[in-house]
């Protein structure tokens, strides 16, 4: 009996458990030759290695989680190519317990007003449930539409802040397209807050431009990295596909789907891969909502704004080259001024530049189709906190500093279009 009771609870468990990743490493490693770049552009292409952070150029550092099988393998073609290496995280399972457990930890203070508050990390539904109320709570300023369903049936919200008028020029926002870097939705709904709840404070951010915001455009995924059955490091969509060899696997990574030079370069034919680009340009569900939703504004939309994790990188087009736009120094200067203020605030350094130039080729990025596709000038991809100390499980504490921080390089943005 007693054993039976037991067998049920590790079932139960077994089940009720997300993906786990005990022993496996995260690598930092840094190619210092054509010869050492080149292995580690081909080792973005598999399955089994996971770049938490875009390979970069000669001389860059990129962080690569390897499975535990694999890693004395990997561990030879480092000192194969000479390349420098060190251990950052020796068991991500450890990292993973950690962050869960401080988040679990946090107290509940008073009674907040919102579903959210920006001290913790929140699931689809409490954001679902705070863009509601605030937009309940500010009847003159916000207003909730929804842009289409996902594959999983969730409706996808978009969050207009105005306070009405004719001819003002707009700004357009988007959080969570990777479901595993959630401190891209804590910002988004940190900036709606602040826009909305803080209005009086600053009002010339409201009055002078149309904020048309999607806190989370990858909603099954985010929700698969919150689950208790599901996988904390999730990052693409959870639409099934053919995978490879007659091997089926899930997901498209939407932020390679988008249809500008899509599947040219930097993205995978591999169903498998956490950088798999779709049977097709807009071929996802979500990414096809998100182009629509933004072609229908795009004629007022002069800034487009995609929120990401980590590395600490305000990125410019083009990502499928490294060829750079007409109005590049435009681009750049405005960048080197938000970045200014952004570090001003804790000294927070960001690296600025075409993605390209400062990552690697990537292609069928929504900053590139934004810009080269719906032709809204000012495009950029903000990679916040950290530089890979904590990565994706940036602690519940250090949301309040980034938002505080990165909202200064925003109101420059903003500034810009006033
Ligand atoms: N880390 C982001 C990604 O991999 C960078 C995207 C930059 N933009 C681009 N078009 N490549 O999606
Ligand atoms: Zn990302």
């Amino acid at each position: 009996m007693k054993l039976l009771i037991l067998l049920s609870v590790l079932a139960a468990s077994a089940i009720a458990s997300q993906k786990r990743y005990d022993g496996y490493q995260l690598f930092q490693v840094t190619p210092k030759d054509a010869a050492s770049y080149d292995a580690l552009a081909r080792l973005s292409d598999s399955e089994v290695y996971d770049f938490w952070t875009d390979l970069r150029t000669i001389g860059h550092s990129t962080d690569i989680m390897v499975p535990p099988a694999y890693v004395s393998l990997f561990v030879d073609l480092m000192h194969a190519y000479s390349m420098e290496y060190r251990v950052k995280m020796v068991d991500v399972q450890t990292v993973l317990d950690m962050a869960r457990d401080e988040q679990v930890a946090v107290p509940r203070v008073g009674s907040p007003r919102y579903s959210v508050t920006w001290d913790n990390y929140y699931d689809f539904n409490a954001i679902t449930a705070f863009i509601n109320e605030i937009a309940a709570a500010h009847p003159d300023k916000v207003t909730v539409s929804s842009i289409g369903k996902t594959f999983e049936n969730r409706d996808m919200p978009l969050v207009k802040i105005s306070t009405g008028g004719t001819g003002k020029k707009a700004i357009v926002v988007d959080g969570g397209i990777h479901a595993r870097e959630w401190i891209s939705p804590a910002f988004v709904t940190w900036l709606i807050n602040e826009l909305v709840e803080n209005y009086a404070a600053h009002p010339q951010y409201v009055d002078n431009v149309d904020w048309y915001i999607m806190p989370v455009i990858n909603p099954d995924g985010y929700q698969f990295t919150h689950d208790t059955n599901g996988d904390r490091l999730w990052r693409k969509n959870r639409k099934p596909n053919a995978g490879i060899g007659g091997v089926p696997c899930i997901g498209t990574d939407m932020n390679r789907n988008f249809g500008f030079h899509w599947n040219e370069g930097g993205s995978s034919a591999n169903g498998c891969s956490d950088t798999f680009h779709g049977g097709a340009a807009f071929s996802e569900i979500e990414s096809q909502n998100v182009r629509d939703a933004i072609l229908a504004v795009a004629g007022q939309a002069e800034m487009y704004l995609t929120f990401h994790s980590y590395g600490q990188y305000w990125l410019t087009p083009w990502g499928y080259t490294s060829a750079l736009p007409d109005d590049y120094t435009q681009l750049y200067t405005l960048a080197v001024s938000a970045v200014n203020k952004l570090t001003a605030v804790y000294g927070t350094q960001y690296t600025i530049g075409s993605s390209t130039n400062v990552l690697y080729v990537a292609s069928g990025g929504s900053d590139d189709w934004a810009k080269g596709g719906a032709g809204i000038p000012f495009s950029y991809t903000v990679e916040m906190r950290d530089e890979g100390t904590f990565g994706f499980q940036l602690p519940a504490r250090q949301i309040l500093p980034n938002n505080e921080e990165v909202w200064e390089g925003i109101k420059v943005m903003a500034e810009s279009l006033f």
